[in-house]
């Protein structure tokens, strides 16, 4: 049971972790380093652990997630979310004005509060007693979805209401957008391209696909953000204006729009409008136009509302980012990690004061979704710097001398085999000399848990790629002092040193070398996996997808990715120019088949190449045992980290005992 102490310490850490979070999130004016807000988590997460009756949903240990959801629940605004009506030109904002007076028979300049209209998803936070409880989607203005567990996640939502500078209401209801900004949606996407998922077709696409996650989890990996710019129902506060409700949010711990701004009359709308719009291409999110408000809450109520929209309120649009051109032809661009992108070269045409002649169209499946062919009048999209992208073809457009687009089925720089691997949308390229991946390629296979070439770095693989002396990672091994010397940052003893380390590296396991060829899908542990199975290159040549599927753990993806890259003949050359090089699998040290027979291991601690299952299969395959606890039949006691009673006792027997480098030495894993 937690004492009354520890009790009040947890209050403080979560009062503030929140207070901290503020200032890192919302004001992005951190006051405490990293390490000392990891250290206040850290005790909290520890103080939750052992005295679970004191976890709480609004923790901030809480933000990661909590368990999936069957489907969403219901919420009913306890206000109606309205919308908004649009202008797209000037005068139309002139006649809001007007109308405005009119209605309220007036002469008098209004006072406005003018905001940024952000690209995201509209959502409702309710907070009681400065907790906060519920949190909904728009929906269709009445009733939204209950995504509060996902909301939880965001960062810059407060889970708590802070209290340092006004006490908070005894309920509030607040609204704002939540959205990602387009670099983080980019390497969203980025990400989502590399392991074949479907991508987003802009920011405002993934902040919504993001919310609707039913596993939280989910959402917590997701880069969104908040700025809250309304409220709804509020209980125990007075509010007269909307600009009192901008400058109050903050106080709270609410993300609040620095770009809000206070108008005297509607031709200062109008000149902020222009302002933010120049602003556009600076600014990190995306924003489809401006919010101009009546600032008085008693004049909002006056003029109330028409068909769903207030009438104190406009949306003034942004010019579209889209225009109508034509396709010319479809080109395939091919990517640092072998994907292939089709791309559309076009009439050149401006799009938001840029001239654009190419568009991504992704892949084939989305070139069959929207049709396109060669020859069609396509619409094209430029949203924030995101490359330009077809949205859809005009098919009334259509002369009928349109032509359909097929992926090659050669790589259009290289000439290996095109693949596209069972769930995956994008082809690539499984040529292992491909120009377009050599660079990445070769970077992996110098890498720590591949060859371990050490001295291979970054800017020297540049450097022997740019100049030609290396075109597939075999022409390493026969680079010469001669070939290194003359390179930048090169002198005699590091280029002694890296051809010292290519020699040493010749004899890799055959798990380590099938790591280090980067074939797609075969990690480190599925390299381990094919290798014990295998067990020599040679039949790396000869397997079917139908042997391969045939091992626990191996699936369709990995089976075809595996046949094809070794059916690629340009690949079989580089793996005997390798061979000639004089790099040689080492065999395990055997004697018969089962070199450990006899001998008996015990774990203790975790490992960190591999789990304890790995490491008892691996024994067990060669003939070795695995027990279970100390004793005398133990020939080695084999300690990970942080090791339990195990190792002292095995301490006291006298036993032998070995690290984990000694223990893959002994079974001939390095
Ligand atoms: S006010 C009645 N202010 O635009 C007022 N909306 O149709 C309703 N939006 O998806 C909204 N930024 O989430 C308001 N500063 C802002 C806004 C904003 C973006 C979105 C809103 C909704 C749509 C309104």
């Amino acid at each position: 049971m937690a004492t009354k102490e520890i009790e009040e310490r947890v209050k403080w850490l979560r009062k503030e972790i929140e207070y901290h979070n503020y200032r890192y999130y919302v004001l992005d004016d951190p006051e405490i380093s990293d390490a000392e807000y990891d250290t206040l988590m850290r005790e909290l997460e520890e103080l939750e652990r052992r005295y679970p009756e004191l976890r709480t949903p609004n923790s901030p240990t809480q933000r990661v997630g909590a368990p999936p959801l069957e489907e969403f629940g219901t919420v009913t605004h306890t206000i109606p979310m309205l919308s908004l009506a649009n202008a797209m030109e000037e005068e139309e904002v002139i006649e809001f004005d007007k109308r405005i007076k009119r209605f309220l028979k007036t002469d008098e300049d209004i006072d406005y509060v003018a905001e940024p209209k952000l690209d995201g998803v509209a959502v409702e936070l309710v907070y009681l007693k400065g907790e906060f409880v519920v949190g909904s989607t728009r929906g269709d203005g009445v009733t939204g979805e209950d995504i509060t567990q996902n909301l939880r996640t965001i960062k810059t939502i407060p889970l708590h209401l802070i209290e340092r500078e006004e006490p908070h209401p005894e309920k509030l209801e607040v609204r704002g957008e939540v959205y990602m900004e387009v670099e983080d949606f980019k390497e969203l996407n980025k990400k989502r391209q590399q392991s074949g998922e479907s991508l987003f077709a802009n920011p405002r696409n993934a902040a919504a696909g993001s919310l609707r996650q039913l596993d939280p989890s989910i959402t917590a990996q997701r880069p969104l953000k908040i700025f809250l710019y309304g409220i709804g129902e509020v209980r125990g506060r007075e509010f007269e204006s909307q600009w009192e409700v901008l400058q109050t949010l903050p106080k709270w711990g609410f993300r609040v729009n620095p770009l809000v701004r206070r108008c005297d009359d509607i031709r200062a709308t109008i000149d902020y409008y222009k302002e933010i719009n120049e602003l556009r291409e600076e600014l990190p999110y995306e924003m489809d136009g401006v919010v101009i408000k009546v600032n008085s809450f008693e004049l909002q109520n006056r003029l109330g509302e028409v068909s769903r929209s207030p009438r104190w309120a406009l949306a003034y649009k942004f010019p579209a980012k889209e225009a109508t051109t034509r396709i010319i032809d479809i080109k395939v661009q091919v990517g640092r990690t072998g994907a292939l992108t089709p791309v559309a070269e076009m009439e050149p045409v401006r799009i938001g004061g840029v001239e654009v002649k190419r568009a991504t169209l992704h892949n084939q499946d989305e070139i069959d979704k929207k049709d396109v062919r060669i020859g069609d009048t396509a619409v094209v999209q430029r949203a924030g710097d995101v490359i330009p992208e077809v949205v859809k073809v005009i098919k009334s457009k259509r002369s009928g001398a349109e032509r359909k687009f097929t992926m090659p089925e050669k790589c259009p720089v290289c000439g290996a085999e095109v693949v596209r691997l069972p769930g995956e949308a994008i082809h690539r390229c499984v040529g292992i000399s491909c120009p377009a991946q050599l660079k990445g390629r070769i970077r992996h296979f110098a890498s720590k848990r591949a060859m371990d070439i050490d001295g291979l770095g970054v800017k020297l693989i540049d450097q022997l790629v740019d100049k030609g002396l290396v075109k597939n990672i075999a022409d390493l091994y026969y680079l010469s002092e001669d070939d290194l010397i003359p390179l930048e940052r090169m002198a005699e003893k590091s280029a002694e040193n890296l051809l010292d380390a290519l020699q040493r590296s010749k004899h890799p396991s055959l798990a380590r070398f099938i790591y280090a060829l980067g074939i797609r899908h075969v990690g480190e542990h599925i390299s381990q996996v094919l290798a014990q199975r295998l067990k020599s290159l040679d039949k790396f040549y000869r397997v079917t997808e139908e042997e391969l599927l045939e091992i626990p753990e191996i699936g369709p993806e990995v089976a075809q990715s595996v046949v094809r890259f070794f059916r690629e003949r340009g690949n079989q050359e580089v793996i005997e120019r390798l061979q000639k090089a004089g790099v040689q699998i080492a065999e395990p040290k055997r004697q018969g088949e089962e070199p450990l027979k006899g001998i008996t291991f015990l774990f203790t601690g975790a490992l960190e190449g591999m789990t304890r299952n790995e490491a008892k299969d691996l024994v067990e395959q060669l003939g070795g045992e695995v027990a279970t606890s100390v004793g005398k039949r133990v020939d080695y006691v084999v300690v990970g980290k942080d090791p339990g009673s195990k190792y002292a006792k095995a301490r006291e027997l006298g036993l032998k005992i070995i690290d984990e480098g000694e223990f893959k030495r002994l079974i001939g894993l390095t």
